[in-house]
């Protein structure tokens, strides 16, 4: 079975969570995307879903789901979204999408969190995947100086890459730029997330810390469902 396919699974299964007349946060990425056509599918009555990106949003448009806003919504009852890796007791890093702000802002404001991912995306310690962070595009590159000494500090031997696509420089939906850490084993989380947003430039940062209130993992012989 491809990750793909389990994708898919996770998707169809938190899918399932969903109850007619609830708001719904809608995640980004390609396992969100297999959770926003499931819902679609189900077809129930009386549900407002507050999309994470622009690209979600299409989505959902398409589909015929009732969008709404965070401003006109501020209450969610159950955000469901992918993740780059899942952590013990369900710390995330998140982001490759370059989404991580308007997720967060999501999720913080959800009642309830469902993380859904591939087998794959399980790891013993967070830090095999890039640490995307989320940086005000004014000034950059000394934000990227002072990115680098905080992940010095943590035991990184390089600085944070500016990413880029075929296009050039990838900005966000809210026109910020990313930096991705160098893949490396994240020893204290919550220091660093403190850290990291600690700097004047910084937006946002990855690390997904005590938000996720369940992971659904699509397995090649059904799912898997974990707890923090
Ligand atoms: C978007 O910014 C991300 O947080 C995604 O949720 C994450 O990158 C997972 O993406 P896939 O589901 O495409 O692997």
């Amino acid at each position: 079975m491809s990750s793909d396919e389990q994708k898919k699974r996770a998707g169809e299964a938190a899918a399932q969570r969903v109850e007619a007349g609830m708001v719904v946060g809608l995640g980004t990425g390609s396992t969100a995307a297999w959770f926003v056509r499931a819902l679609a599918d189900r077809g129930l009555s009386g549900l407002r879903c507050v999309p994470t990106s622009e690209a979600t949003a299409d989505l959902a448009r398409e589909l015929g789901l009732p969008l709404s806003t965070l401003e006109d919504t501020p209450r969610i009852d159950l955000t469901v979204d992918g993740a780059d890796e899942v952590g013990p007791g369900l710390a995330l890093i998140k982001g490759g999408g370059a989404a991580l702000l308007r997720e967060k802002l999501v999720w913080e404001a959800s009642a309830r969190c469902i993380v859904i991912a591939d087998a794959a995306k399980v790891v013993d310690r967070l830090g095999r995947f890039r640490l995307p962070i989320e940086v005000v595009a004014f000034g950059h590159r000394t934000t990227a100086n002072r990115i680098a000494d905080v992940l010095a500090d943590h035991g990184f031997g390089q600085g944070a890459a500016l990413r880029t696509a075929e296009r050039g420089i990838v900005r966000t939906d809210g026109g910020n730029v990313i930096y991705d850490a160098p893949s490396g084993v994240i020893e204290n989380p919550a220091q660093l997330a403190a850290d990291l947003k600690s700097l004047t430039g910084v937006v946002e940062h990855g690390l997904f810390l005590d938000l996720a209130d369940e992971a659904i993992i699509g397995l090649d012989s059904g799912v898997e469902h974990l707890n923090p």
